[in-house]
Protein backbone atom coordinates (compact mmCIF):
# COMPACT_ATOMS: atom_id res chain seq x y z
CA UNK A 1 0.00 0.00 0.00
CA UNK A 2 0.94 3.72 -0.85
CA UNK A 3 0.33 6.82 1.57
CA UNK A 4 0.23 10.09 -0.36
CA UNK A 5 -0.23 13.55 1.69
CA UNK A 6 -1.69 15.51 -2.03
CA UNK A 7 -1.78 18.99 -2.36
CA UNK A 8 -3.47 20.96 -5.41
CA UNK A 9 -3.27 24.67 -5.48
CA UNK A 10 -3.04 25.65 -9.15
CA UNK A 11 -6.28 28.04 -9.47
CA UNK A 12 -9.13 29.10 -7.01
CA UNK A 13 -9.07 25.84 -5.00
CA UNK A 14 -6.95 25.07 -2.33
CA UNK A 15 -7.25 21.06 -1.98
CA UNK A 16 -5.54 18.99 0.35
CA UNK A 17 -6.01 14.80 0.47
CA UNK A 18 -4.76 11.71 2.05
CA UNK A 19 -4.91 8.87 -0.39
CA UNK A 20 -4.00 5.46 -0.03
CA UNK A 21 -3.76 3.62 -3.26
CA UNK A 22 -6.70 4.45 -5.01
CA UNK A 23 -8.85 5.20 -1.63
CA UNK A 24 -9.46 8.66 -0.38
CA UNK A 25 -8.72 8.41 3.37
CA UNK A 26 -9.40 11.99 4.11
CA UNK A 27 -9.57 15.63 2.17
CA UNK A 28 -10.57 19.18 2.83
CA UNK A 29 -11.11 21.70 -0.21
CA UNK A 30 -11.43 25.63 0.57
CA UNK A 31 -12.51 26.97 -2.65
CA UNK A 32 -12.15 30.90 -3.08
CA UNK A 33 -15.37 31.89 -6.19
CA UNK A 34 -16.56 33.85 -3.65
CA UNK A 35 -13.35 35.93 -3.42
CA UNK A 36 -13.10 36.27 -7.39
CA UNK A 37 -16.79 36.28 -8.19
CA UNK A 38 -16.99 40.32 -7.95
CA UNK A 39 -14.11 40.47 -10.43
CA UNK A 40 -15.96 38.19 -12.74
CA UNK A 41 -13.08 35.53 -13.38
CA UNK A 42 -9.68 34.51 -11.18
CA UNK A 43 -7.28 37.21 -10.00
CA UNK A 44 -4.07 35.57 -9.68
CA UNK A 45 -3.00 37.60 -6.69
CA UNK A 46 -6.07 36.82 -4.34
CA UNK A 47 -5.57 33.46 -5.56
CA UNK A 48 -2.00 33.25 -3.96
CA UNK A 49 -2.91 35.06 -0.93
CA UNK A 50 -6.05 33.24 -0.36
CA UNK A 51 -4.22 29.70 -0.61
CA UNK A 52 -1.43 31.07 1.86
CA UNK A 53 -4.38 32.14 4.51
CA UNK A 54 -5.94 28.64 4.56
CA UNK A 55 -3.70 25.84 3.33
CA UNK A 56 -2.24 25.11 7.08
CA UNK A 57 -5.95 24.97 8.39
CA UNK A 58 -6.69 22.40 5.79
CA UNK A 59 -3.80 19.96 6.58
CA UNK A 60 -4.04 20.43 9.78
CA UNK A 61 -7.91 18.87 9.18
CA UNK A 62 -6.67 16.35 7.22
CA UNK A 63 -4.38 15.13 9.75
CA UNK A 64 -7.02 15.32 12.69
CA UNK A 65 -9.09 13.33 10.72
CA UNK A 66 -7.29 10.62 9.90
CA UNK A 67 -4.80 10.93 12.91
CA UNK A 68 -1.93 10.26 10.58
CA UNK A 69 2.06 11.46 11.07
CA UNK A 70 3.69 13.05 8.19
CA UNK A 71 6.57 11.07 9.13
CA UNK A 72 4.48 7.78 8.22
CA UNK A 73 3.22 8.96 4.32
CA UNK A 74 5.28 7.53 1.58
CA UNK A 75 5.35 10.59 -0.06
CA UNK A 76 4.21 14.43 -0.44
CA UNK A 77 2.26 15.06 -3.44
CA UNK A 78 1.93 18.53 -5.08
CA UNK A 79 0.60 19.74 -8.39
CA UNK A 80 3.39 22.10 -9.75
CA UNK A 81 2.27 22.87 -13.58
CA UNK A 82 0.41 24.10 -15.40
CA UNK A 83 -1.33 26.63 -13.43
CA UNK A 84 -1.08 30.20 -12.07
CA UNK A 85 2.66 30.21 -10.65
CA UNK A 86 2.08 32.17 -7.69
CA UNK A 87 -0.75 30.07 -6.80
CA UNK A 88 1.05 26.79 -7.32
CA UNK A 89 4.15 28.26 -5.28
CA UNK A 90 2.12 28.13 -2.20
CA UNK A 91 1.46 24.17 -2.97
CA UNK A 92 4.79 23.45 -3.86
CA UNK A 93 6.24 25.59 -1.15
CA UNK A 94 4.60 23.43 1.78
CA UNK A 95 5.07 20.04 -0.29
CA UNK A 96 8.98 20.78 -0.07
CA UNK A 97 8.91 22.02 3.73
CA UNK A 98 7.36 18.87 4.50
CA UNK A 99 9.58 16.48 2.74
CA UNK A 100 12.72 18.33 3.75
CA UNK A 101 11.35 18.21 7.52
CA UNK A 102 9.92 14.76 7.26
CA UNK A 103 12.40 13.45 4.71
CA UNK A 104 9.64 12.14 2.43
CA UNK A 105 10.14 12.05 -0.84
CA UNK A 106 8.44 14.91 -3.46
CA UNK A 107 6.69 14.26 -5.94
CA UNK A 108 5.66 17.12 -8.47
CA UNK A 109 2.65 16.59 -10.39
CA UNK A 110 1.04 17.37 -13.58
CA UNK A 111 -2.42 18.80 -13.20
CA UNK A 112 -3.64 17.43 -16.06
CA UNK A 113 -2.42 14.27 -15.25
CA UNK A 114 -4.27 14.36 -11.64
CA UNK A 115 -7.21 15.13 -14.07
CA UNK A 116 -6.89 12.00 -15.78
CA UNK A 117 -5.85 10.12 -12.79
CA UNK A 118 -9.10 10.73 -10.72
CA UNK A 119 -10.85 8.29 -13.03
CA UNK A 120 -8.53 5.50 -11.03
CA UNK A 121 -10.45 6.89 -8.14
CA UNK A 122 -13.93 4.90 -8.19
CA UNK A 123 -12.93 2.86 -10.83
CA UNK A 124 -10.96 -0.01 -9.24
CA UNK A 125 -9.85 -2.38 -12.47
CA UNK A 126 -9.22 0.65 -14.70
CA UNK A 127 -6.15 0.29 -16.27
CA UNK A 128 -4.45 2.01 -19.29
CA UNK A 129 -5.11 1.65 -22.81
CA UNK A 130 -8.00 4.44 -22.78
CA UNK A 131 -8.45 7.25 -24.74
CA UNK A 132 -9.37 10.47 -22.76
CA UNK A 133 -11.11 13.83 -23.33
CA UNK A 134 -9.74 16.12 -21.15
CA UNK A 135 -11.88 18.97 -20.90
CA UNK A 136 -10.90 21.74 -18.30
CA UNK A 137 -11.13 25.68 -18.24
CA UNK A 138 -7.91 25.91 -19.78
CA UNK A 139 -7.26 22.95 -21.61
CA UNK A 140 -9.21 20.61 -24.12
CA UNK A 141 -7.89 17.49 -25.97
CA UNK A 142 -8.01 14.06 -26.58
CA UNK A 143 -5.30 12.17 -25.61
CA UNK A 144 -4.23 8.18 -25.90
CA UNK A 145 -3.29 6.86 -22.61
CA UNK A 146 -0.96 4.30 -23.63
CA UNK A 147 0.43 3.12 -20.68
CA UNK A 148 0.81 4.48 -16.80
CA UNK A 149 2.34 7.63 -18.18
CA UNK A 150 2.59 7.57 -21.98
CA UNK A 151 0.56 9.92 -23.28
CA UNK A 152 -0.07 10.52 -26.79
CA UNK A 153 -2.01 13.94 -27.97
CA UNK A 154 -4.41 13.37 -31.12
CA UNK A 155 -6.68 16.19 -31.40
CA UNK A 156 -7.13 19.56 -29.68
CA UNK A 157 -8.73 22.89 -29.76
CA UNK A 158 -6.85 25.59 -32.12
CA UNK A 159 -8.39 28.24 -30.03
CA UNK A 160 -10.13 28.61 -26.82
CA UNK A 161 -10.45 26.02 -24.07
CA UNK A 162 -14.28 24.06 -23.72
CA UNK A 163 -14.23 25.42 -20.18
CA UNK A 164 -13.06 28.79 -21.19
CA UNK A 165 -15.96 29.26 -24.23
CA UNK A 166 -18.74 28.30 -21.37
CA UNK A 167 -17.16 30.95 -18.98
CA UNK A 168 -16.86 33.81 -21.55
CA UNK A 169 -20.42 32.92 -22.92
CA UNK A 170 -22.03 32.71 -19.63
CA UNK A 171 -20.23 36.31 -19.01
CA UNK A 172 -21.83 37.54 -22.32
CA UNK A 173 -25.18 35.75 -21.10
CA UNK A 174 -24.99 38.00 -17.65
CA UNK A 175 -24.79 34.85 -15.80
CA UNK A 176 -21.43 35.55 -13.88
CA UNK A 177 -18.24 33.37 -12.74
CA UNK A 178 -17.80 30.36 -13.34
CA UNK A 179 -19.56 30.05 -15.86
CA UNK A 180 -19.83 26.28 -16.35
CA UNK A 181 -22.02 25.22 -13.91
CA UNK A 182 -24.38 28.23 -14.71
CA UNK A 183 -25.13 27.34 -18.37
CA UNK A 184 -25.29 23.77 -16.77
CA UNK A 185 -28.21 24.58 -14.74
CA UNK A 186 -30.20 27.25 -17.07
CA UNK A 187 -29.73 25.02 -19.87
CA UNK A 188 -32.44 22.39 -18.57
CA UNK A 189 -35.03 24.94 -18.84
CA UNK A 190 -34.28 26.00 -22.47
CA UNK A 191 -34.63 24.70 -25.95
CA UNK A 192 -31.68 23.29 -27.37
CA UNK A 193 -32.69 23.68 -30.86
CA UNK A 194 -33.86 27.43 -30.30
CA UNK A 195 -31.05 28.62 -32.37
CA UNK A 196 -28.57 26.80 -34.87
CA UNK A 197 -25.06 27.54 -34.00
CA UNK A 198 -21.71 26.42 -35.84
CA UNK A 199 -19.57 23.83 -35.02
CA UNK A 200 -16.33 25.14 -35.50
CA UNK A 201 -14.20 22.61 -37.52
CA UNK A 202 -10.70 22.58 -38.51
CA UNK A 203 -9.87 22.35 -42.81
CA UNK A 204 -7.01 20.25 -43.73
CA UNK A 205 -4.91 21.63 -46.74
CA UNK A 206 -5.80 18.57 -48.86
CA UNK A 207 -9.83 19.36 -48.32
CA UNK A 208 -11.54 17.89 -45.68
CA UNK A 209 -11.41 18.46 -41.87
CA UNK A 210 -9.68 17.81 -39.05
CA UNK A 211 -11.06 14.29 -37.74
CA UNK A 212 -10.11 15.38 -33.99
CA UNK A 213 -9.11 19.33 -33.89
CA UNK A 214 -12.11 21.44 -32.51
CA UNK A 215 -12.68 25.33 -32.07
CA UNK A 216 -14.91 27.28 -29.88
CA UNK A 217 -13.75 30.81 -30.32
CA UNK A 218 -16.52 30.95 -33.65
CA UNK A 219 -19.03 29.42 -31.60
CA UNK A 220 -18.18 32.04 -28.87
CA UNK A 221 -18.84 34.64 -31.63
CA UNK A 222 -22.10 33.34 -33.04
CA UNK A 223 -22.97 33.70 -29.53
CA UNK A 224 -22.00 37.51 -29.22
CA UNK A 225 -24.18 38.36 -32.34
CA UNK A 226 -27.41 36.65 -31.62
CA UNK A 227 -26.93 38.41 -28.14
CA UNK A 228 -26.65 41.74 -30.22
CA UNK A 229 -29.07 41.40 -32.53
CA UNK A 230 -32.17 39.63 -30.38
CA UNK A 231 -34.67 42.16 -28.72
CA UNK A 232 -34.61 42.26 -25.08
CA UNK A 233 -35.67 40.47 -22.96
CA UNK A 234 -33.04 37.91 -24.12
CA UNK A 235 -33.82 34.13 -24.24
CA UNK A 236 -31.10 33.08 -22.35
CA UNK A 237 -32.07 30.01 -21.19
CA UNK A 238 -32.66 29.05 -25.10
CA UNK A 239 -29.68 30.74 -25.28
CA UNK A 240 -27.68 28.64 -23.46
CA UNK A 241 -29.31 25.09 -23.98
CA UNK A 242 -28.65 25.84 -27.51
CA UNK A 243 -24.42 26.84 -26.84
CA UNK A 244 -24.21 23.70 -24.67
CA UNK A 245 -25.90 21.52 -27.13
CA UNK A 246 -23.51 22.26 -29.62
CA UNK A 247 -20.69 21.55 -27.51
CA UNK A 248 -21.78 18.52 -26.27
CA UNK A 249 -22.17 17.29 -29.87
CA UNK A 250 -18.67 18.37 -31.12
CA UNK A 251 -16.61 16.43 -27.99
CA UNK A 252 -18.93 13.58 -27.91
CA UNK A 253 -18.91 13.24 -32.32
CA UNK A 254 -15.06 13.37 -32.04
CA UNK A 255 -14.59 11.21 -28.59
CA UNK A 256 -16.65 8.32 -29.90
CA UNK A 257 -14.44 8.52 -33.71
CA UNK A 258 -10.94 8.87 -32.28
CA UNK A 259 -11.91 5.70 -29.71
CA UNK A 260 -13.10 3.60 -32.72
CA UNK A 261 -9.92 4.75 -35.31
CA UNK A 262 -7.88 4.18 -32.70
CA UNK A 263 -9.32 0.82 -31.17
CA UNK A 264 -9.53 2.09 -27.73
CA UNK A 265 -12.47 -0.06 -25.87
CA UNK A 266 -12.59 2.62 -23.05
CA UNK A 267 -13.14 5.96 -22.95
CA UNK A 268 -12.17 8.70 -20.18
CA UNK A 269 -13.91 12.10 -19.49
CA UNK A 270 -11.98 14.85 -17.17
CA UNK A 271 -11.43 18.05 -16.34
CA UNK A 272 -14.32 20.61 -14.62
CA UNK A 273 -16.43 20.25 -18.11
CA UNK A 274 -16.67 16.86 -17.11
CA UNK A 275 -19.20 17.70 -14.45
CA UNK A 276 -21.36 19.23 -17.21
CA UNK A 277 -24.86 17.36 -17.10
CA UNK A 278 -25.53 17.17 -20.54
CA UNK A 279 -22.33 16.00 -21.36
CA UNK A 280 -21.99 13.01 -18.98
CA UNK A 281 -25.58 11.72 -20.60
CA UNK A 282 -24.74 12.13 -24.35
CA UNK A 283 -21.68 10.73 -24.03
CA UNK A 284 -22.51 7.72 -22.25
CA UNK A 285 -25.60 7.20 -24.43
CA UNK A 286 -23.28 7.30 -27.95
CA UNK A 287 -20.11 5.30 -26.37
CA UNK A 288 -23.00 2.89 -25.15
CA UNK A 289 -24.23 2.57 -28.65
CA UNK A 290 -20.49 1.70 -30.19
CA UNK A 291 -19.48 -0.80 -27.51
CA UNK A 292 -17.35 1.92 -25.71
CA UNK A 293 -17.16 1.82 -22.03
CA UNK A 294 -17.40 5.15 -20.25
CA UNK A 295 -15.53 6.23 -17.47
CA UNK A 296 -16.71 9.70 -16.00
CA UNK A 297 -15.21 10.75 -12.50
CA UNK A 298 -18.45 11.67 -9.40
CA UNK A 299 -18.20 16.02 -10.08
CA UNK A 300 -16.36 16.43 -7.52
CA UNK A 301 -13.49 14.94 -8.79
CA UNK A 302 -14.09 16.73 -12.24
CA UNK A 303 -13.25 19.85 -11.18
CA UNK A 304 -10.11 20.77 -8.91
CA UNK A 305 -9.42 18.31 -5.97
CA UNK A 306 -6.46 17.23 -4.60
CA UNK A 307 -8.04 13.41 -4.43
CA UNK A 308 -6.80 13.69 -8.08
CA UNK A 309 -3.17 14.61 -7.79
CA UNK A 310 -2.63 12.16 -4.46
CA UNK A 311 -3.51 9.32 -6.94
CA UNK A 312 -1.69 10.56 -9.70
CA UNK A 313 1.31 10.56 -6.76
CA UNK A 314 0.81 6.96 -5.10
CA UNK A 315 1.56 5.94 -9.66
CA UNK A 316 4.14 7.43 -9.79
CA UNK A 317 6.31 6.84 -6.40
CA UNK A 318 4.87 3.17 -6.91
CA UNK A 319 6.86 3.42 -10.48
CA UNK A 320 9.85 4.24 -8.43
CA UNK A 321 10.10 7.67 -9.23
CA UNK A 322 10.04 11.17 -7.23
CA UNK A 323 10.81 14.84 -7.93
CA UNK A 324 14.40 16.91 -6.59
CA UNK A 325 13.71 19.66 -4.11
CA UNK A 326 14.94 22.18 -6.86
CA UNK A 327 11.50 21.65 -8.73
CA UNK A 328 9.96 24.94 -9.33
CA UNK A 329 6.37 25.35 -10.56
CA UNK A 330 5.73 26.43 -14.34
CA UNK A 331 2.67 28.36 -15.76
CA UNK A 332 2.46 25.87 -18.84
CA UNK A 333 4.37 22.65 -19.60
CA UNK A 334 2.83 20.07 -22.16
CA UNK A 335 1.26 16.44 -21.06
CA UNK A 336 3.89 15.30 -23.30
CA UNK A 337 6.70 16.26 -21.00
CA UNK A 338 5.55 15.29 -17.49
CA UNK A 339 9.24 12.99 -17.28
CA UNK A 340 10.88 16.10 -16.97
CA UNK A 341 9.02 16.35 -13.89
CA UNK A 342 11.13 13.65 -11.87
CA UNK A 343 14.79 12.63 -11.24
CA UNK A 344 16.20 10.90 -13.99
O1 LIG B 1 -10.65 21.47 -14.17
P1 LIG B 1 -11.16 22.76 -13.63
O2 LIG B 1 -11.86 22.74 -12.31
O3 LIG B 1 -10.01 23.80 -13.57
C1 LIG B 1 -9.03 23.84 -14.56
O4 LIG B 1 -8.10 23.00 -14.49
O5 LIG B 1 -9.20 24.67 -15.49
O6 LIG B 1 -12.15 23.34 -14.75
C2 LIG B 1 -12.78 24.55 -14.58
C3 LIG B 1 -13.69 24.78 -15.77
C4 LIG B 1 -14.31 26.17 -15.76
O7 LIG B 1 -14.17 26.73 -17.04
C5 LIG B 1 -15.77 25.88 -15.43
O8 LIG B 1 -16.67 26.82 -15.99
C6 LIG B 1 -15.96 24.51 -16.04
O9 LIG B 1 -14.76 23.84 -15.76
N1 LIG B 1 -17.08 23.78 -15.44
C7 LIG B 1 -18.18 23.41 -16.14
C8 LIG B 1 -19.07 22.81 -15.20
N2 LIG B 1 -18.46 22.82 -13.96
C9 LIG B 1 -17.25 23.42 -14.15
N3 LIG B 1 -18.49 23.55 -17.43
C10 LIG B 1 -19.69 23.09 -17.85
N4 LIG B 1 -20.59 22.52 -17.01
C11 LIG B 1 -20.34 22.34 -15.70
N5 LIG B 1 -21.23 21.76 -14.88
ZN1 LIG C 1 -8.23 21.54 -13.34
Amino acid sequence: MTTVLAIETSCDETAVALVQDRQVLAEAVASQISQHQVYGGVVPEIASRQHLEVINFLMAQVQAETGIRWTDVDGIAATCAPGLVGALNVGLTVAKTLAILHRRPLVGIHHLEGHICAAYLTEPDLTPPFLCLLVSGGHTSLVAVRDWQTYEPLGQTRDDAVGEAFDKVARLLGLGYPGGPAIDRLAQTGNPHAFGLPEGKISLPQGGYHPYDMSFSGLKTAVRRLVEQLPQPLPVADLAASFQYTVVQTLTRRAIRCALDQDLKTLVVAGGVAANRELRATITAAAAQHGIRVVIPPMRYCTDNAAMIGCAGVIRLSQGQQSPLSLVSQSRLPLTAVASLYAA
